[in-house]
């Protein structure tokens, strides 16, 4: 009776060891996931609201149109939801009948010069700033405005404001920090269940334990050794400074220093999440997110060319020469640009604005963005993750080789409406006929296509 106390005995205290281990181990794990962790919310898709019949088309053909038009034209002063140059054009279809909303988006002075009172009124509140004339047809007009007015009745629906393009690449850029989350989330609960387990042994001995010392007390027959055990209290320093439990920490201790060491030396010039201070407060989250301005509007390189382009001054000057003067932030534009607000004129002492460059790909590898961009149809926010929603821009991915090769395996070619890969997808159908045609079957993996 008394040898099985001492072993129910020698039972708890080993409990007692690996629960503390447990919760060590889980405490470390927990601070390492915090740091790799990223999370992402995919908002849920706007869905079209039918409009009212007024000569406007409702065709998607038509919206998709004047959504090009309007991003190429009109974004730069106007905004659904926002005043920026231009009022905020949400509803304008129903402020204004279609024949005048034609002739004032054709020339605007005219309409105004004509005496029209609402035009007037409109073009004194906006500090007569002259909204330019533009040489468009009627149909091409009507199908602005049918962008505009479906636009409008999205930004209405509240929590739907988000138009269906903007979610999908929420997701895209979401899903490798969701694999990542997955397997991590599994370990957290596996590690939670190991100490609810121990904890639930632990009691069960201890229980026992109290059951046998109370039953033995009653009995008179023991001899000293035997008391001496009975009358023992658990002693944690003894469990602390035992064998079993420094093997179990230096174990532990030492997985910490090779992961940390290796994670160390495979991120040697990957300069993920880096986020270097801008000269000039801009922020994404501002421009692109809450005004909506298009990228290409000041990435103009990344449709055409290799390198996407930092926009020069004189772009920002488009708005900034009316938005906010009196800012310290704009005025530093203003002193790149040698531009004098109260004169409204330039000098000559130019100079370009220091941004600093966050991306960075060492010379020995090629990376073209209008290959990505324009043919293989690819969303920003796919290798930049949500620009739109930084206040100051950092490195979304790790720009290593492995990165590029992993999109390379699992991304299919954009092959539809392009007529450049008709004879190819011809003939890796005839070889392969069962597996889609990824950028790796195209030679997407060839040394020689990303290393001059
Ligand atoms: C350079 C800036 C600028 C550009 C580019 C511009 N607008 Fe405007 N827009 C204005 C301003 C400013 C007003 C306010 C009236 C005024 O001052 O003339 C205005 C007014 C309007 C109005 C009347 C709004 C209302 O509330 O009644 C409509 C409609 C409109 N613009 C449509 C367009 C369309 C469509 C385009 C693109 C094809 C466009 N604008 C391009 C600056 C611009
Ligand atoms: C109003 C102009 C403007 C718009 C619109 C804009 N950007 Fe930028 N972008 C800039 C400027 C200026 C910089 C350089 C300063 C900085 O890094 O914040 C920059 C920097 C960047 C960088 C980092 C470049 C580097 O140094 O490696 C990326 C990536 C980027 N933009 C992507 C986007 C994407 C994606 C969008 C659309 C969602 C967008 N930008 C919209 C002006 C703009
Ligand atoms: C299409 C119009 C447009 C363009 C182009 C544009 N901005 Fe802006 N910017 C805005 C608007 C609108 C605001 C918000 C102003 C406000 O808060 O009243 C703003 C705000 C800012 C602010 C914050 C100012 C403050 O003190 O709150 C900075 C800084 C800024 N812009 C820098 C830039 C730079 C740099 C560029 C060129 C790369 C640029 N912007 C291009 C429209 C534009
Ligand atoms: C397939 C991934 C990918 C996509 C999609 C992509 N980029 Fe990039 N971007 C990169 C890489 C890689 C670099 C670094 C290039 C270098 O250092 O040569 C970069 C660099 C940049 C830069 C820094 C200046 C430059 O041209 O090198 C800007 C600005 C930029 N991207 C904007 C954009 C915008 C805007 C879009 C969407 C229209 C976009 N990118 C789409 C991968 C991508
Ligand atoms: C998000 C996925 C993605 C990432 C990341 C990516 N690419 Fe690509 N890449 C593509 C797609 C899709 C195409 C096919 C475009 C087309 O239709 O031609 C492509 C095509 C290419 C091609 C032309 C291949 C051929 O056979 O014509 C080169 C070169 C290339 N990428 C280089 C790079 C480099 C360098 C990087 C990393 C810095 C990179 N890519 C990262 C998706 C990606
Ligand atoms: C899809 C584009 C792509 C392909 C295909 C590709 N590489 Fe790379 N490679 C890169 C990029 C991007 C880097 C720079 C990565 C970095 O800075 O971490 C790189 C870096 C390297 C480096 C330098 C590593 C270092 O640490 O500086 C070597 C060596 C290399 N690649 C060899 C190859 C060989 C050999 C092949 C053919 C089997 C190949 N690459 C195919 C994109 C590619």
């Amino acid at each position: 009776m008394v040898k099985k106390l001492r072993n129910f005995k020698d039972l708890s205290h080993i409990t007692i060891q690996f629960l503390l281990a447990s919760i060590l181990l889980s405490g470390v794990f927990s601070t390492v996931q915090a740091q790799t962790d990223t999370t992402s919310a995919p908002a849920d898709a706007g869905a079209a609201t039918a409009a009212a019949d007024n000569g406007i088309p409702t065709t998607p053909e038509a919206i998709s149109e004047g959504e090009n038009l309007f991003s190429s034209n009109c974004a730069v002063c106007h905004a659904i939801d926002a005043q920026i140059v231009g009022p905020a054009l949400q509803g304008v279809t129903e402020r204004r009948p279609l024949p005048w909303l034609i002739n004032f988006i054709k020339n605007s002075q005219k309409v105004i010069q004509s005496g029209d009172e609402y035009a007037v009124n409109l073009y004194n509140q906006y500090n007569k700033t002259m909204m330019p004339s533009f040489a468009f047809s009627d149909d091409q007009i009507t199908s602005i405005l049918a962008y505009v007015q479906s636009a409008s009745s999205q930004a209405a629906a509240p929590g739907q404001a988000a138009a269906g393009d903007t979610s999908a690449t929420a997701q895209t850029g979401g899903t490798a920090g969701q694999d990542a989350g997955i397997s991590s989330s599994y370990l957290t609960i596996i590690l939670i269940g190991l100490v609810i387990i121990l904890v639930l042994i632990l009691l069960v001995l201890i229980l026992i334990v109290s059951v046998m010392t109370r039953f033995l007390k009653q009995r008179e027959d023991l001899d000293e050794a035997d008391q001496e055990l009975m009358g023992q209290r658990t002693n944690f320093k003894k469990i602390v400074t035992s064998m079993p439990f420094i093997g179990i920490v230096t174990f532990i201790f030492m997985a910490i220093v090779v992961k940390v060491a290796i994670d160390g030396l495979y991120s040697v010039g990957v300069q993920q999440g880096y986020m270097p201070k801008q000269p000039i407060a801009f922020s994404h989250q501002l421009h692109a997110g809450q005004y909506e301005i298009q990228c290409q509007y000041c990435h103009t390189g990344v449709m055409k060319s290799k390198s996407a382009n930092i926009p020069a001054a004189n772009v920002c000057m488009n708005c900034h020469q009316q938005i906010k003067p009196e800012s310290p932030e704009i005025q530093k534009i203003y002193a790149a640009i040698d531009f004098d607000p109260e004169t409204q004129t330039y000098g000559n002492n130019k100079k370009p604005i220091e941004w600093v460059r966050v991306h960075n790909l060492p010379d020995l590898a090629y990376f073209n963005h209008a290959q990505h961009v324009n043919v293989g149809g690819l969303e920003c926010q796919t290798c930049h993750g949500p620009i739109q929603e930084m206040p100051v821009v950092y490195q979304y991915s790790s720009l290593t080789m492995g990165w590029c090769i992993n999109c390379h395996r699992e991304t299919e070619v954009n092959a539809s409406d392009n007529a450049y890969y008709d004879k190819l997808l011809e003939l890796h159908e005839a070889a392969n006929p069962k597996e889609p045609m990824t950028v790796e079957s195209i030679g997407g993996l060839e040394c020689s296509k990303c290393h001059y």
